[in-house]
């Protein structure tokens, strides 16, 4: 009855002789051979088992076949398949590693393709930056020449003025060109260009805040910087269109020390999440769009009681829903946790992520966009960045309909 290969946890045959089942192996083996053996005996044809016994102090695997030979009588023969079912494990172990090591490369290739696109557009915008830098500065430099000298024509003119008769040609000629309007209107057209020339300075200098990509050391990083020049970035994005009034974006900054950090990297972070921000927002309005126009359709045309009780419906639903049409939102908050770290939320208003969503935002290849306008890789490699690369942490707060809030939490120092 016993395998031969297991002679010491099973007694001899002869002392097996007489026995019943229960009386030789655990109970639940017991149960399971009694109702092969049943198996057997009904069908007539041979059973095949596979199962494993405790030996000594190891488990040992067997397969066996039972035979009928008679109305009462089964032959068992069992034969130890350790050895194939280890190999079994190993293979399926081997499988495993290999198909980890597949996604692995998978998530390397994307990601390298990713910071391949953001290294090319970094030196894009630093090239940028660099050619407005020159022409805008002697532009801002020269104006100020510029005012001067045009003072000093002015009051050139004007003595001249006092000097000649009230007839004279040069009278006439003062009155032809308006000099009273343009020496009213030449000092506010300079004082103009000067606010133009200094705004397009500090978005040079945005550009080039924006443009520390591959800085391949921890240097300390004004944050708030950092974030101005991203959102400065993706300025085109947050503008009104033709569909979308223009986000607003709140800024709730604290006082924040200098972090040490990968600056490049960084904005990559806040890049990908304003940038995710803007599409939910975009998104949302799109949905309430199409909620309000099926509103309309259905409010439309002869009523009956009936249906004029659908409009108010409709009605009452519309209102609700316009009274929730609040502005497309974006809120940027810092502060400053304890000694050793900093604290950066920025949350937006709009559709929010089910619990679904929620639990594979940061997993490479997840997205729910369109294809060609989501890669799923944005949140994965800015997990990445912040909690491997900075030792910080990243979390996720999300209501559907309502909104999404990414909280980065990283040291100041490392
Ligand atoms: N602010 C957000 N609001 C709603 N959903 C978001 C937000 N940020 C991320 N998501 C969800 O997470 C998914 C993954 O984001 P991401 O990794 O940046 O990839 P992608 O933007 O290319 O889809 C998005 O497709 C979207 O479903
Ligand atoms: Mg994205």
């Amino acid at each position: 009855m016993a395998p031969s290969s297991a002679p010491l946890l099973y007694q001899p045959p002869t002392e097996l002789v007489g026995k019943k089942i229960h009386d030789v192996f655990p109970p639940d083996f017991a149960d399971y051979f009694l109702n092969s053996i049943q198996q057997a005996l009904l069908t007539k044809k041979t059973v095949k088992l596979e199962y494993s016994l405790p030996i000594g102090d190891q488990e040992v695997w067997f397969e066996a076949s039972l035979a009928t030979m008679s109305e009462n009588t089964v032959v068992c023969v069992a034969r130890d398949i350790s050895e194939r079912k280890h190999m079994e494990d190993q293979l399926r172990q081997q499988t495993e590693n290999l198909a980890q090591t597949l996604q692995e490369l998978k998530q390397t290739q994307a990601q390298i393709i990713q910071a391949e696109k953001m290294s090319s557009l970094g030196q894009l915008v630093a090239g940028v930056a660099h050619e407005i830098n020159n022409p805008v500065n002697f532009i801002h430099g020269n104006l100020s020449h510029l005012e001067e000298y045009t003072q000093d024509l002015l009051r050139i003119i004007r003595h001249q003025q006092q000097q000649s008769g009230n007839e004279s040609e040069f009278q006439a000629l003062c009155q032809e060109i308006d000099l009273d309007y343009i020496e009213e209107d030449a000092p506010r057209i300079l004082s103009s260009m000067k606010v133009g020339t200094q705004r397009i300075r500090q978005i040079v200098l945005s550009l080039r805040t924006f443009s520390r990509m591959d800085e391949a050391e921890f240097k300390p990083v004004d944050i708030h910087e950092s974030i101005d020049s991203t959102l400065m970035v993706l300025q085109h994005r947050l503008q009104e269109k033709t569909k979308l009034p223009a986000i607003q974006v709140i800024k709730n900054y604290g006082t924040l020390p200098l972090v040490e950090c990968y600056g490049g990297q960084l904005n990559q972070v806040f890049m990908n999440i304003l940038g995710n921000a803007i599409d939910a927002l975009e998104e949302g309005r799109r949905q309430d769009s199409v909620a309000v126009a099926s509103l309309r359709a259905s409010a439309e045309g002869d009523s009956t009681p009936d249906e004029r009780e659908t409009i108010e419906n409709g009605q009452l639903r519309m209102h609700n829903l316009a009274s929730g049409l609040s502005t497309p939102m974006i809120t940027i908050r810092t502060s400053a946790i304890d000694s050793g770290w900093v604290k950066i939320a920025i949350a937006d208003n709009g559709i929010g992520m089910s619990e679904q969503i929620q639990k594979q935002v940061f997993n490479p290849f997840f997205t729910t966009k369109p294809v060609g306008k989501g890669t799923g890789m944005g949140m994965s490699i800015s997990y990445q960045i912040v909690t491997e690369t900075h030792a910080g942490k990243l979390e996720c707060q999300s209501t559907p309909a309502e909104g999404t809030e990414f909280i980065i939490t990283i040291p100041i120092q490392h």
